[in-house]
Order: structure tokens, then C-alpha cells, then sequence
């Protein structure tokens, strides 16, 4: 495997397609709050490329910038979503679910139509190869499509009353107010996306902080969102997060935290309400997903499942296999396969084709992985492929680490990045202990082809962790399953139907079945005078 050289290439002589190329510099300079698109005069933080290039001759990474806003910005971003959510009075909460259907249906044409750009800015801005850029916009598109049908179910099962005990009730679910949406960088638009679009589209408004890499992507959106929704329903800030969301935090007017990022953050964030029953969380968090393999497990597919699951995205997945346990008796064989596996993976630049590891786009990343790598080093691991532990800027080869132990950093660390740790095990009880002792418990893979064995491992490991993946890489997909956490993994659960769930609660109107009461429901029914008393069916 050859490490690319960091001056990979040259704006004006270059090996990207004019598809590719990102106009230089891509200042934004707008936001949008209370329906209105503004332009930002004060300081702008400037973003940088995990690809440096050479643009006018000189050397550079630096793509392009955006406001950097501060807190009373902020702070009139969230008074724009509490005056349009009006404690549940305003247009938005109180308009017809079918209503708001057709706001989010504008809204996808709209999106649609900005794909090419999004593409672009994901690759250039966090390194993303262009494939998998390209999945994450249409399994965003679909994640929308799909929350809109689920939706429809939902509205179309309670379009009917409930009557018990001489009681007649109609049960819907209703908003919970102001949500703030923050998402991460390894997946901004469509881990964003999965909690912003069912947050709107069960009548909340919003607030949006894109994460701290990957904000230039949405600032094709802002357009879209402008004419998509009515104003103040969503509301965009930017800048650095003590500056712009500790106050919204403190303000106590946040109702809905849904955030994926790391449990530090989340836990930082959620003290700073001061009513902490008041605010829900929807947290996506960290993990240390480990995979273990049986003594009779399929090596062929064990080696390609767990290349996919650690390395996919420069191992740069909240999912990503982090950690490998391999039985004794077929440990040498298993390392050696996974060694020749990764040798063939190639680097590049995120439209190179056929490519699979790319530039990483968190600042001195490459740094903490090579530290991670010493540290294991001095403590007995090695490597065992033979590119292993290079790194040039900001790529990084990926790197197995074989005969990790428990006095190792990366043992316990997620490290986020291309670093594959494996470990010899003798007896099943030692993979279980250190998942019993993790931080951690979103995930694991098992390999194996013994169906007892597997059971028994299934039916421990199903209490431990959120889900459990036979001869299969450890992954959120497909989205209408649950994903969801144990301990600092994750608070609450999303999926497309979960995840209109978090975002409101049931709300019931009900009345003694007397003929006046009747008489009433009747009359606000056929001359559909509520949003909520309704048998109206969406077809
Ligand atoms: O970073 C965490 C993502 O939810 C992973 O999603 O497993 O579909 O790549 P994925």
C-alpha cells in the first residue's frame, strides 16, 4: 500500500473531474432564522480540507469559511423557534399532520435538486469518497421518504376513537416544543437528518447547529429550508459551541436535545438545563464495538465483515468494529488473511475510484492514532501488515495491531480512525468480561457456524449490547431498525418509526359518552373544525 503524498493536487493542473471541483474559496456568509436569510458581517471561522492542495501557487487546505455567530445571535435563533412553536398555539404544532406532510415533501424536491453540490462539499470538506458521499445523500432522501409513510400509519391508525368504561377518547401524538439538533461530523447530513426531519415534521420547531466539520454542506439547504417551512420553524446557528449553545441550553427553553456526538459533550450539555425533567434527550453517543470470532467461524467471511465493519469510512463510524477477539486456535491464520486484506485497500482522494481510505478531517487526528499505535507498541502489540502505522499529514494507513492487552490506551479508547486492534482469546469468558466492563454497549459482531454456540453467546450478549450481528459487520442499517445504546452508548432510540416517537408524546382528548358530548364531537368533526379531533384518513 503506497501512502499518498500530501500535496495530492494541484487546482490548476489536476486529476479531478470539473464535477469535483469545489469553487475556491466557498465563503457562507448567510443564516437563516425566522424564515429570513441574513448575512452575517462579524468574525467567520474558516474551515479547512483534509486534502491540501495547491490553489494561486500556494499550498493550502483552506476551502472556505462560515459565521462564526455568538450568543446573541444565538439567542435570537431561539426566541424566532419559541415564538413560532407559541407553547404549542403556532402554526407549525397546531397544522394538520397531512399539512405538514406536504411542507417536508417541498422541502425533498428542493433537496433533490441540490445533490451535485452536497456531494462535493461532503468529499472536500470531511474526505468522504464519493460513493458512500453519495449514499449518504439518497439514504437521506429515502430516510425522508420513509419517515413521511410511517407517518401516514401512525395518523392513519389514530384517525379513529377509543371507547371503554362509557369513555370515548381520540389518542394522537402531539409536539414537545423547541428541539436543538446537532449531528456529527462522520455523517453530517444524514445522522442531522435523522433527528431534524422527524423532530419537524411531528409539529416541533427547531434549532440547528451543523457539527463543527461538515457545515458548508448545508449551506445549499438554507434556501430550501427558507421555502420549504414556515417562518421560524427552523432556525440555522453556527460558530463555536460554548459561544452559541450554552445559552440556548441555559435558557431553559430547549425542550428536545437530540444529539450525536460524544457522551462528554452530551453529559456537558445536559447539566446545563435547569430544568433538567423538563428536557428530553435523544442522544446517539460513543462506542467500542467488538467482534469475536469462534473457533469454527467462516474465516473468509469473518476477514470481509470485519474489514467492512472497522475500516469502512477510515473506521470513522460510531458502528465501527473497534475491537477484534479471535480464538487462539485460528488466531495466526485470522491475522494473516485480515493483514492481506487490508494491504489491498486503496488510498486516495475521495474521488479517486475505487477508492476506500481517504484523508481523515479532524485536526491532528493522525497524531492521537500514531500515539495510540506507540503506546501500544511499548506495551508489547505489534503490527502486523506491512504498511501498517504509516501516516503523511492527514491520511493515515490503516493498522492492525496484534496482541493488544488491557494496559494498552487503545484497549479502552474508541479510536475513531483506521486502527484495527486484535487479541488472542482462550476462553469465551474473556471477550464477555470486557464488554461487561466497557463504558460502552451499542453493538458486536459474533463469527461462528456452531448454532449452540451461538445461541448461548446471542442470549448473554442480547443484555450487554443494543444489538447483535451473527457472521455480519456491526452497522445502524437499514434504518427502520432500532438503534439505539446501553450505558454511554445512546439515550433513547431511533429508527423511522422510533423516531417520531421520541419526538412527541401521546396526547388524548376524551369525554363521557353522554348524547350532548356526541353531539358536539359530531359537529367539530363533519365540519372539520379541529387538526387533532379528526377521522380524517391520509391516503
Ligand atoms: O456513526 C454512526 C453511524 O450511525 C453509523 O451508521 O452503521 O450505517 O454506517 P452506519
Amino acid at each position: 500500500m503506497k501512502i499518498p503524498t500530501p500535496i495530492s493536487i494541484n487546482t490548476a493542473q489536476t486529476n479531478i473531474k470539473p464535477d469535483d471541483q469545489l469553487i475556491i474559496p466557498y465563503h457562507q456568509t448567510s443564516y437563516l432564522i425566522d424564515g429570513r436569510i441574513d448575512q452575517w458581517n462579524g468574525p467567520v471561522e474558516p474551515v479547512e480540507s483534509p486534502i491540501e492542495f495547491i490553489h494561486d501557487g500556494q499550498k493550502s487546505r483552506k476551502i472556505g469559511s462560515y459565521p462564526r455567530m455568538d450568543k446573541n445571535a444565538s439567542l435570537k435563533a431561539l426566541d424566532s423557534a419559541v415564538k413560532s412553536y407559541d407553547f404549542g398555539r403556532g402554526l407549525w404544532p397546531t397544522l394538520s399532520v397531512e399539512k405538514r406532510i406536504e411542507h417536508v415533501q417541498t422541502f425533498i424536491k428542493l433537496m433533490q435538486a441540490k445533490r451535485g453540490d452536497l456531494v462535493k462539499l461532503l468529499m472536500w470538506e470531511i474526505g468522504k469518497s464519493r460513493k458512500d458521499s453519495e449514499k449518504e445523500f439518497d439514504r437521506t432522501i429515502e430516510y425522508i421518504i420513509d419517515t413521511i409513510d410511517e407517518l401516514k400509519n401512525l395518523d392513519r391508525a389514530a384517525s379513529r376513537f377509543t371507547i371503554k368504561n362509557g369513555i370515548i377518547a381520540q389518542i394522537r401524538r402531539s409536539s414537545l416544543g423547541v428541539v436543538l439538533c446537532m449531528g456529527p461530523f462522520n455523517y453530517p447530513l444524514n445522522e442531522t437528518f435523522t433527528t431534524l426531519i422527524p423532530a419537524l415534521i411531528m409539529g416541533n420547531t427547531v434549532i440547528f447547529k451543523p457539527p463543527k466539520l461538515g457545515v458548508l454542506l448545508h449551506a445549499p439547504l438554507l434556501e430550501a429550508f427558507q421555502k420549504a417551512f414556515p417562518a421560524g420553524v427552523i432556525n440555522t446557528v453556527y460558530g463555536d459551541g460554548q459561544e452559541v449553545i450554552s445559552p440556548l441550553m441555559e435558557s431553559g427553553k430547549i425542550d428536545v436535545l437530540a444529539f450525536i456526538g460524544s457522551s462528554r459533550v452530551a453529559d456537558i450539555l445536559k447539566k446545563q438545563h435547569p430544568h433538567p425533567h423538563k428536557l428530553r434527550s435523544v442522544l446517539g453517543l460513543d462506542a467500542k464495538n467488538p467482534a469475536i470470532i469462534l473457533p469454527d467461524a467462516d474465516i473468509h467471511v469473518a476477514v470481509s465483515e470485519c474489514i467492512t465493519g472497522a475500516l469502512s469510512f477510515n473506521g470513522q463510524r460510531c458502528t465501527a468494529i473497534k475491537m477484534i477477539f479471535v480464538h487462539q486456535t485460528i488466531y495466526r491464520q485470522f491475522l494473516e488473511r485480515l493483514s492481506d486484506a487490508v494491504e489491498k485497500l486503496k488510498m486516495g482522494l475521495p474521488w479517486d475510484d475505487g477508492v476506500q481510505i481517504t484523508p481523515l478531517p479532524e485536526s491532528n487526528k493522525t497524531e492521537y492514532l500514531h500515539n495510540l499505535v506507540q503506546d501500544a507498541l511499548d506495551k508489547g502489540a505489534r503490527i502486523a501488515n506491512t504498511s501498517g502505522g504509516q501516516y503523511n499529514n492527514t491520511f493515515f494507513s490503516p493498522t492492525i495491531l496484534a496482541e493488544v492487552n488491557a494496559k494498552m490506551r487503545i484497549y479502552h479508547e474508541e479510536q475513531f480512525g483506521p486502527i484495527v486492534p486484535v487479541l488472542p482469546y482462550h476462553d469465551l469468558s474473556e471477550p464477555l468480561q470486557y464488554i461487561i466492563e466497557s463504558k460502552y454497549g451499542q453493538q458486536a459482531s459474533i463469527f461462528g457456524q456452531n448454532a449452540d454456540d451461538i445461541s448461548k453467546l446471542v442470549d448473554t450478549l442480547v443484555n450487554q449490547v443494543s444489538r447483535v450481528n451473527i457472521n455480519s459487520q456491526c452497522q445502524r442499517g437499514p434504518d427502520v431498525f432500532p438503534f439505539t445504546g446501553r450505558k454511554d452508548s445512546a439515550e433513547g432510540t431511533l429508527s423511522v418509526s422510533d423516531a417520531l416517537r421520541v419526538f412527541s408524546i401521546r396526547s388524548l382528548v376524551a369525554f363521557n359518552a353522554t348524547e350532548a358530548n356526541k353531539h358536539i364531537l359530531n359537529e367539530v368533526l363533519k365540519e372539520n373544525k379541529s387538526n387533532f379531533l379528526s377521522t380524517d384518513f391520509i391516503f
